[in-house]
């Protein structure tokens, strides 16, 4: 049977990918930083996923205003890189596996969650930064990925307490799979960024670091945060969070929080990045 063998969280900042495509990851505002995430791209070597699947959310790329899907999910052999404005981003193209992304869709929309079934689509920074992220710069990625869109750019946004629900079904649907794959499954976006109005620039690292510890060990502390909390607290892409509880949920109750590397700022955003692993039930 296949199997969720650890969650990763990780902000999905464009201008870390940017960094990378440039050649400017030695020079001094990126330097630390690169060096901080270090540890879990040694991770990600060591342990190998088979799969990941990626929670995060297009900015407009492949979707637009003419119709926004709470959840979506990628069900195509091959997912580019989006042009955002600047050209695709110079990574390789993202396999995906249809035959596991197709029993997830039929396995969420039986269990009762409403899936958007997509079957072409460009993938923007949401997406490739925290594979950049994870692997570096390998000519091609070295597991294959199924995308997961969650809806945080256009109210009325799924709650929190559905996405950690979500995870819960993906775990089962996952563990129905009767293929041996080795699943990791990433949650991006956040923690605390304002990026437009009068609070740009908003970075909250008291709240983001407790909501962070309460992550890993009471979720069921933060499933039922609303909204507005988050907007007030984390600014107006702060709800980016949300889709870590997707991530969260799929994981057993009890966790080893394995590696944390958090800096303010990186660009606009408190970078986070945790790895989970699971432990007992
Ligand atoms: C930044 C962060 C994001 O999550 C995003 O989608 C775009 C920009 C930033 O900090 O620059
Ligand atoms: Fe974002």
């Amino acid at each position: 049977m296949a199997e969720i063998i650890a969650g990763i969280g990780t902000s999905h900042i464009p201008p870390i990918g940017a960094a990378m495509d440039n050649g400017k990851t030695g020079e001094d505002y990126w330097k630390p930083f690169f060096e901080g995430i270090a540890p879990a791209r040694e991770w990600m070597a060591k342990t190998r996923p088979d799969l990941c699947i990626l929670v995060y959310n297009d900015h407009a790329s492949a979707f637009s205003l003419q119709s926004t899907a709470t959840f979506s999910i990628g069900v195509a052999d091959r997912f580019p890189p989006a042009d955002e404005g600047y050209g695709p981003r110079r990574v390789p193209t993202v396999d995906g596996d249809p035959a596991l992304a197709w029993h997830l869709a039929e396995s969420l929309v039986l269990d009762e969650f409403d899936m958007t079934i997509v079957s072409e689509m460009p993938v923007d920074h949401g997406l490739t930064v925290p594979l950049s992220i994870l692997f570096g710069q390998p000519d091609a990625w070295p597991c294959r990925v199924i995308p997961l869109a969650v809806n945080v750019v256009q109210y009325p946004q799924p709650t929190g307490n559905r996405c950690y629900k979500l995870g819960k079904a993906i775990r089962r649907a996952v563990e129905a799979y009767p293929q041996p794959l080795r699943v990791a499954i990433v949650g991006t976006g956040g923690l605390s960024h304002q990026l437009q109005g009068e609070r740009a620039g908003l970075i909250n690292t008291a709240y983001d670091i407790d909501w962070l510890d309460r992550l890993v060990n009471d979720p069921e502390s933060i499933r039922h945060i609303g909204h507005t909390e988050y907007l007030r607290e984390t600014g107006s892409e702060g709800i980016e969070a949300i889709m870590w509880l997707v991530m969260r949920g799929a994981l057993h109750a009890n966790v080893s929080e394995i590696f944390r590397y958090t800096r303010v700022p990186v660009s606009n955003t408190h970078y986070a990045l945790t790895i989970l692993e699971n432990r007992g039930r």
